[in-house]
This record gives C-alpha cells, structure tokens and sequence, in this order.
C-alpha cells in the first residue's frame, strides 16, 4: 500500500519543553523543521511542571555550579553519567537567562533579580545546608516555560502537526534512522515522514502506574518505539515517586510548598523528617522523603481514618505567600478537595511522578547503542531529549528542577548535534526502503481486524494495578518475580485487545490501543530490570537488599524487547573538565 510521504530535514516528536527548545534552535538556524504533538504544544505535560528550574544563579545566596553538579551525582545515587551532568549544571544558568529573554516572566526578588526557592536535595558547600536554586514562576514554573517557547516557535516558523501521533522509525538495512510512520489523528491517514534527523521528546510513562502526577497523554510512546526498532532502553527500573501527590487523585502538590516552609506531620502530629535527614529534613531528596513517609504509613503512624497518608502544612505561611507564591496549589485544593491550605494542612501520599531512565544518549542528545566490546556508537539519524531520554544525569533519582533544565539544555544539545548532522554530515535524504511502512501497517491491520479481543480500559487497569502492588517505592524479590510473570500474562492479553465497537473504529479508540501498546512495553521492561537489580540505589528500594552495591550494580542496566535481554554497562566516571566526585553514603 503507498502512503502519503512528507519530507523535513529535521522531524521531532514532542511538543513539551524538550521539543520545542530543539525546534527553536533548529528553526533559528535554517533547518526545515516539524514538530508531531499528540496535542496543542501548550497543552504538553511540561505545563505540569510547578516549582521551578534549577540553576545556581546565586540570586539569594552563595552559589555555583560545582555544588550543583555535587548534588545532582548524590542525588543520582552515583548512577549519573558525570560527563552528562557537568554538562547540564554548566549550562543551567545561560539556560535560565536564555529563558528569560525569551520572555518567560520569571518571579522577581525586590532587587528585580530572578526569584529562587530551596528545593529538594539542593545544598550549597557541597552537601551542607539547603540552598536556593529553584528559578520559579510562581507555581506554574513548566507552563510559564512552554508558552514562552511556543510563541518563539512560531516566530521562528517552526512547523506544527497537531494532533498527530508518532507510530514506529523508519531505519534502512545499515541501521540509520531516517523517518518516521504517523498517524493523524483526526482522519485516521497513516504517513511516511522521511527525515535527516528525528528527535524523540515524547516525555515519559508515568501512566503504567495506578497512582501518577502524570497527564494522561504520558504512555512511553518514545520508548516503545525504541524497543519495536530493536534498540534498548537504559535505567527503566528507576521510578520516581513525588512525596507530595494528593491523596485519592495523584495530582502534583509540588515540591515548592516544602521550598517556601512547608513541613510534613505524621498521625502524631509528629514533624518526622527530622528522624530520617537530620540537616535537610523536609528538603532531602524525594527518594528519601518517599521513603519515610511509606515507612510511616506502613507501621501506623499515617493520618485519616484509615492512616493511609500524612499531612503537607503549610497554613502557617499565611494567606500572602500562598497567594503570591503558591497560587495553583491553593486553586487545586480547593477544586479537588473542597480544602483551603491557607486553613488546613493537605493530605498527600508518594505518587509516580518520573521516568528516570529511558532512550540512552550521551550528553550531546545522540542515541548511543553498545556494539560489542564494552563500546558504544551512535546511531546515525536518532536523537532523544527530556524525560524519554536516559543521559543519563538523573541517575537513580532525579532532584526536583532538575527536570525543567534537562528539557532546555538537552532539547538544545540535541539540536546543535542535529544542525551539525544535517548541515555537514548528511546533506541528502536518505533512500526510503520500499517497506518503509510495512511494520507500522501490520500493526494497524491487526488491530483493526481485531474483532475478539478484550476492551483496552479493563487490561490497562491490570496492569497500572500490577505495578503499583509490585513496583512500587519498596521492592522485594518475590514481589517482584510475581509482578514479571504477572505483566507477561497481560502483555499477552495486550497483544490482542479490540477496538472495534459495532463494526466501527473509532479513531481515538485506536489511539488509545496504539499507545497501550507503547505503555506495556515500558511496564514490562520496567518489572523485568527492577527484579534484576539486586541491590538498593535511589528510587530502587529493595528490602531484600537494602545496601547499595557499587561493585555489581554501579551499572546501567540496557533492556531489549527481543528475548527480554539484559546487559550493562558501565557508569560514565569522568567528568569532562572536573575531578570525578567519587560514591559516599547518601546523608541528607
Ligand atoms: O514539585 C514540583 O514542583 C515538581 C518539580 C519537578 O518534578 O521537577
């Protein structure tokens, strides 16, 4: 069957922060450019982001990028690539300014300087005392962020396909990625996108889980993708659970109540993170926060009738800084719980929140593969930036604002790379195969034919069930051995799920199925890496092994959908200009 064939030099996937900061510079720089988005750019998840970017512009007090770098490897749990992530704390502070004359309104201190929060696991002195580092609008950091780089987007004449979902790369037989199978989602009419260069900045998966901050549209669709073209995809046991998710819906309570005096109470009435990080209490790193507040709740110390959560004070701050400073926090309360936090404290339990691993890059955006030896090559054609990438500067576990930088820095890495590629490297397009869409179309018949199968809703709730009681902020191997064989046997089911409702398709019926079908790959790989990972790192808690293991798992893990097969390899230890911050205890 021919399909409808587009042609642009560089195709990104995403429109959240990560694509749109790629696109810009892109654009900028001459390059025939498009971003797919599953919907308005806008509209994207970044918009989610509340508490700020981190940058250690030292607006408030003493700061530097050393001791940023020092506390994003600490926090990382000494998984971090230190190269990535030197890269990223250098950049932070051009990124911010970079931002701000974009016109993002950042909050102004009386000296008209930019606005910064303490956050979570951000020291200064290396590891000392809390400082501020988070650059914030208000609480609507990530939206403030996205409207910014869509109006520069269109400025630039960056081209947009709105509501249009990417469905598989395209690679010819040396195994260069040269394109993309997309679907439009309003007619239904499958392309062939043919490309120098496709960037993936599809965000995260956040939805594999039963309880997530994550926007509906987060379903590993980057990462599936990956895994069906044979590639792998790094650290995906690594999932972060935000201590502050409100209790009964998930939604985001960021981070930011802590930075601006917030504390946690258990049943007691008891400010237990004093117990658990003595100097950093409320503002150790999330991991560790998620933690206690489960051990809490676990031995009966939770609040409610069921003391199945803690409480986020914050009434003590008063009606000013709320409203000033944590505006959406208050609006979110008062529409999902009928609570006004200028009154009464929040209940709150961890949720999912982030994908620390996922597409392995190198600090410069390219997709890295092993090819035998111990080393690496870049796969020629294929870049991922944001939280479908693994860089990986988050490690083991990501600190809060370190998110919303990753998206600028690397969305823009990605692009200097591409701009290179496309303009010295490979000037022409390359041949499509004249099976380009072949894969993409068996999928499709598939599942359009499919008239048998069970309902998508029922097997994706086993599944987002299956992860949160097996995969969750602890970890054992039996649970987990469990979990595997129980998320194969919905993959299973997954493989034959119908669409079809008296005859008819439904096109959001369909995209429904077609992004399930990403989701439960990153479930499955998710279950598979965490039951292999003997040990405890970050966000990986294993009661079993409670220690971390420098000498069997200071390793990333690389996951292959093809015979469920894992490998590692190793952390990169060598900075690129700095001394090597060598693993210590995490105290926080
Ligand atoms: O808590 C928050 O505002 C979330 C920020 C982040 O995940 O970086």
């Amino acid at each position: 069957m021919s399909l409808p064939i587009m042609k642009y030099e560089a195709v990104i996937v995403g429109g959240g922060g990560a694509g749109l900061r790629a696109a810009l510079e892109l654009s900028e720089a001459g390059v025939k450019t498009v971003v797919l988005s599953k919907v308005f750019p806008t509209r994207s998840h970044t918009a989610a982001a509340q508490g700020g970017i981190s940058a250690s512009l030292g607006n408030v007090e003493d700061d530097n990028w050393h001791w940023h770098m020092y506390d994003t490897v600490k926090g990382s749990d000494w998984l971090g690539d230190q190269d990535a992530i030197e890269f990223m704390c250098k950049q932070a502070v051009d990124a911010v300014v970079e931002l701000e004359h974009f016109g993002m309104p950042f909050d102004r201190l009386d000296n008209g300087k930019i606005y910064q929060r303490p956050f979570g696991g951000h020291m200064s002195d290396f590891g000392k005392k809390p400082v501020r580092r988070a650059c914030a609008v208000a609480d609507r950091t990530g939206h403030a962020m996205l409207h910014a780089l869509y109006q520069r987007n269109v400025k630039a004449n960056t081209h947009f396909l709105v509501e249009w979902m990417a469905l598989d790369l395209i690679k010819n037989k040396a195994g260069d990625v040269i394109g993309i199978t997309a679907l439009e989602m309003e007619t239904g009419q499958v392309y062939i996108i043919q490309a120098k260069a496709v960037l993936f900045a599809t965000g995260g998966a956040g939805r594999i889980y039963q309880a997530s901050t994550n926007a509906f549209i987060n379903t590993g669709d980057g990462v599936g993708m990956t895994l069906r073209a044979g590639f792998p995809v790094e650290d995906i046991e690594f999932w972060q659970f935000h201590p502050t998710g409100l209790s009964g819906s998930g939604i985001l309570i960021t981070e930011g109540v802590r930075g601006e005096g917030g504390y946690l109470l258990n049943g007691n009435g008891e400010r237990f993170m004093e117990r658990y990080a003595p100097t950093a209490k409320d503002l150790a790193s999330r991991d560790v926060v998620a933690r206690a507040m489960q051990i809490e709740i676990n031995e009966g110390r939770g609040c409610g009738p069921k003391k199945d959560h803690v409480l986020l004070k914050l009434d003590h701050l008063g009606k000013d800084v709320i409203e000033q400073r944590l505006p959406g926090i208050r609006e979110i309360c008062l529409q999902f719980l009928g609570l006004d936090p200028i009154k009464e404290p929040i209940p709150i339990i961890p949720t999912c929140h982030y994908m620390m691993g996922g597409i392995p890059t190198n600090y410069k955006a390219e997709v890295v593969v092993p090819n035998g030896d111990n080393m690496e090559s870049r796969v020629d054609g294929f870049y991922a930036a944001g939280e479908c990438a693994c860089a990986s500067v988050h490690g083991a576990n990501r600190l809060g604002t370190n998110s919303l930088l990753d998206l600028v820095v690397f969305g823009k890495s990605a692009a200097i790379s591409m701009i290179d590629f496309i303009k010295n490297h490979h000037k022409e397009y390359k041949e499509l195969p004249s099976d380009a869409a072949d894969f993409t179309l068996n999928r499709l018949a598939k599942l359009d034919n499919n008239t048998t199968g069970e309902a998508i809703a029922d097997v994706r709730t086993e599944m987002q069930i299956i992860m949160q009681q097996h995969a969750s902020v602890f970890r054992t191997d039996t649970v987990l051995l469990d979990g595997v064989a129980k998320i194969e046997a919905v993959a299973k089911r997954a493989d034959n799920v119908s669409i079809k409702d008296k005859s008819k398709v439904f096109n959001t019926a369909r995209v429904e199925a077609l992004e399930f079908a990403n989701t439960i790959e990153v479930a499955v790989a998710t279950m598979i890496c965490a039951q292999a990972r003997k040990e405890s790192r970050g966000a990986h808690a294993r009661l079993d092994y409670p220690e971390r293991d420098d000498v069997n798992f200071m390793k990333h893990t690389l996951y292959y959908k093809d015979g469920r097969k894992i490998v590692y390899k190793d952390v990169h230890t060598t900075p690129l200009t700095v001394d090597y911050i060598q693993p210590a205890k995490r105290i926080y």
